[in-house]
């Protein structure tokens, strides 16, 4: 009992203590409307007790744009977070994202990944002939030269090389948020945001499950000690208070040990035990509930029932009650050894 509730108590402590070394403070940065929370944090001087993953710093700018630094790719805008699906949507302050997709390389210790990879034909085509109706990128362009991506691998040996005076510049492997939607044989999708996703270091992982876990456990251990204390306290103080009523003559009368002690292996066996059908019914004054562990009974559960007041209980928890007091913890009744054998 005491063990059970050091136990509580040291894991609630240990827990706690985990606990607060997260981030749990939640931040806005300008105008935007995705908050800034656990895992990412705001860098800023009230944040500075949280120890979250450096990777998921992000900074907010004097315009209020929250800026994420991806080691090895650069500085990206924060468009939008989704925490449920773990995605950040970034695009790129000088607005040309293409430009930045090839070049774009994370080492393999990032936290944040692409959703897919998928492979790219660059070419450079002269502008004045070009066919207005392609999706040429933008910011890659001028008067003289359009650079086009496409990923039709076939386009390489089509009409449109020569009958547009296109070259190759390149194939590459860009990070998308789409596997196989359909584009044009020239994409106009590269210049959509950036969208990665991340994975949280195995250690805030683990510190998440265990935290879990501690508190699934913690929770209902307090609870059942908490009730099984204020129980054993209230019965104690029953049977103190009980006890000066006993004297005689103004002779205390002492009890004698037998009076609080329990009951044999042998006496708790000879109850009537019924194992529990689909309808949990139990016979006499009880409800669906066993009173010293207060949970409910599910089929195929073994009770065992005190034949003087009828009260049942689930078989392990009354045979170790009264091991130790050998009444019935819902009227006190006192079982008669001599009743018992006829029952
Ligand atoms: C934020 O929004 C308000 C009203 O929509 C606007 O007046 C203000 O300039 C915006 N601030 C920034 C930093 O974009
Ligand atoms: C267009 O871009 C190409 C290569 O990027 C460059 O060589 C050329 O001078 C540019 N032309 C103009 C008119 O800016």
């Amino acid at each position: 009992m005491d063990n059970l509730l050091l136990l509580s108590v040291s894991f609630l402590l240990f827990s706690s203590f985990y606990a607060k070394n997260d981030c749990h403070e939640v931040s806005i940065c300008g105008n935007n409307s995705f908050e800034i929370r656990y895992p990412f944090g705001l860098e800023s001087p009230q944040n500075q007790h949280c120890t979250y993953n450096p990777s998921f710093n992000l900074k907010c700018n004097n315009q209020g744009k929250a800026i994420l630094n991806l080691p090895g790719a650069g500085y990206f805008y924060v468009r939008d977070i989704n925490y449920l699906k773990q995605q950040i949507q970034l695009y790129d302050p000088y607005d040309c994202l293409p430009k930045r997709l090839i070049k774009f390389q994370l080492p393999s210790s990032s936290v944040f990944k692409p959703v897919y990879y998928r492979d790219y034909i660059f070419l450079t085509c002269s502008t004045d002939t070009l066919n207005p109706y392609f999706s040429v990128i933008g910011c890659m362009s001028n008067s003289t030269i359009s650079t086009l991506a496409s990923s039709y691998m076939g386009i390489v040996s089509s009409e449109i090389m020569s009958f547009y005076s296109c070259s190759v510049t390149g194939t590459v492997s860009l990070p998308v948020s789409w596997s196989s939607k359909e584009e044009g044989v020239f994409s106009s999708e590269l210049n959509n945001d950036l969208v990665l996703t991340w994975h949280e270091t195995d250690s805030t992982e683990a510190k998440k499950i265990f935290r879990i876990v501690a508190l699934s456990l913690v929770i209902p251990a307090l609870m059942c000690s908490l009730v099984l204390t204020c129980y054993i306290c209230y019965k104690q103080s029953q049977e103190a208070a009980a006890l000066p009523s006993t004297s005689v003559g103004g002779a205390a009368v002492v009890p004698r040990p037998e009076m609080i002690s329990g009951l044999d292996d042998s006496t708790i066996e000879s109850y009537a035990k019924v194992v529990l059908g689909e309808s949990r019914r139990i016979p006499g004054p009880n409800h669906g509930i066993c009173p010293i562990c207060l949970a409910e009974y599910h089929p195929k559960e073994t009770v065992r029932c005190i034949p003087e007041c009828e009260h049942c209980f689930h078989a392990e928890c009354i045979d170790e009650w009264l091991k130790i007091k050998g009444t019935c913890p819902v009227c006190r009744s006192n079982p008669s050894p001599v009743h018992l054998n006829f029952s």
